[in-house]
């Protein structure tokens, strides 16, 4: 009897440490690993150190922290991330990422961060254009799976060049090889900052919000995110409020 009651504690000690959620993966691995696509400012790209930095990896930072680990940041090609992520490669994806219907088909999402829509950049002194239906004949760069690239493949008679980085879209629009880019403003807007020779030629043309994803199943870590989303998104006004009334 005291063996079997042995060997049921040792089974039930086994087994928990074997299904141990990924909250406790991650604490006993000692960092939390954030995949992400560094051509994107401010969201994520790389500085003159070569180290990713910006608002996406503050974020991840805020959550390895509450967890109390480190953060490990993965660089990957952006229609990857999300294929990498069901592969376990990355804990979560925080990458300006839009949330969409299709996407939280395969992954889940954490409550908006950031709210965003595409423009279209193009060289200054270029036509400029109020939808993206007038891109119809007109040679166009994205970001390979983005929501940039989603949009302008719908348009009739485009004649499109997928990027795996919106560097190079950039780069070939400076170029003139191509003469328009679809992207997301506030990254459209951080490029031209540093491509004075370009400029937003379209309003904003569509409403999109970003999130972070996460693998179906690691709700537990889903809710944490966006507890940790919650707490940065209340001033410490709110939190005094929240106290004593
Ligand atoms: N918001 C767009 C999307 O979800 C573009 C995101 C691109 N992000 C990046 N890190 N390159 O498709």
């Amino acid at each position: 009897m005291k063996r079997a009651t042995l060997f049921l504690t040792l089974v039930l000690v086994f087994s928990l440490f074997a299904f141990g959620g990924i909250i406790d993966t991650i604490k006993a691995r000692g960092y939390l690993v954030m995949g992400t696509n560094a051509t994107f400012p401010p969201f994520e790209f790389v500085d003159a150190k070569n180290e990713v930095v910006g608002f996406d990896i503050d974020l991840a930072r805020a959550v390895a922290k509450k967890l109390g680990v480190t953060l490990r940041v993965i660089d990957f090609a952006f229609d990857g991330l999300i294929p990498a992520l069901q592969a376990d490669k990355f804990d979560i994806i925080f990458a300006g990422m839009t949330i969409t219907e299709k996407r939280k088909e395969v992954v889940l999402f954490s409550d908006p961060y950031f709210d965003a829509g595409q423009v279209i950049v193009v060289r200054k002194g270029y036509k400029h254009f109020d939808d993206v239906d007038e891109l119809t004949n007109e040679k166009v760069a994205v970001q390979t799976g983005t929501t940039g690239d989603l949009m302008a493949t719908e348009v009739p008679g485009i004649i499109l060049t997928r990027f795996p980085h919106f560097t190079e879209a950039l780069m070939e629009l400076s170029l003139r090889r191509v003469n328009a880019v679809v992207i997301d403003s506030s990254t459209g807007e951080a490029y031209i900052k540093f491509n004075p020779n370009l400029e937003v030629g379209s309003p904003i043309l569509s409403a999109e919000s970003y999130g972070a994803a996460i693998k179906k199943g690691n709700e537990e870590l889903l809710n944490f995110v966006n507890q940790v989303l919650k707490e940065l998104k209340t001033s410490p006004y709110d939190a005094l409020l929240d106290a004593w009334f």
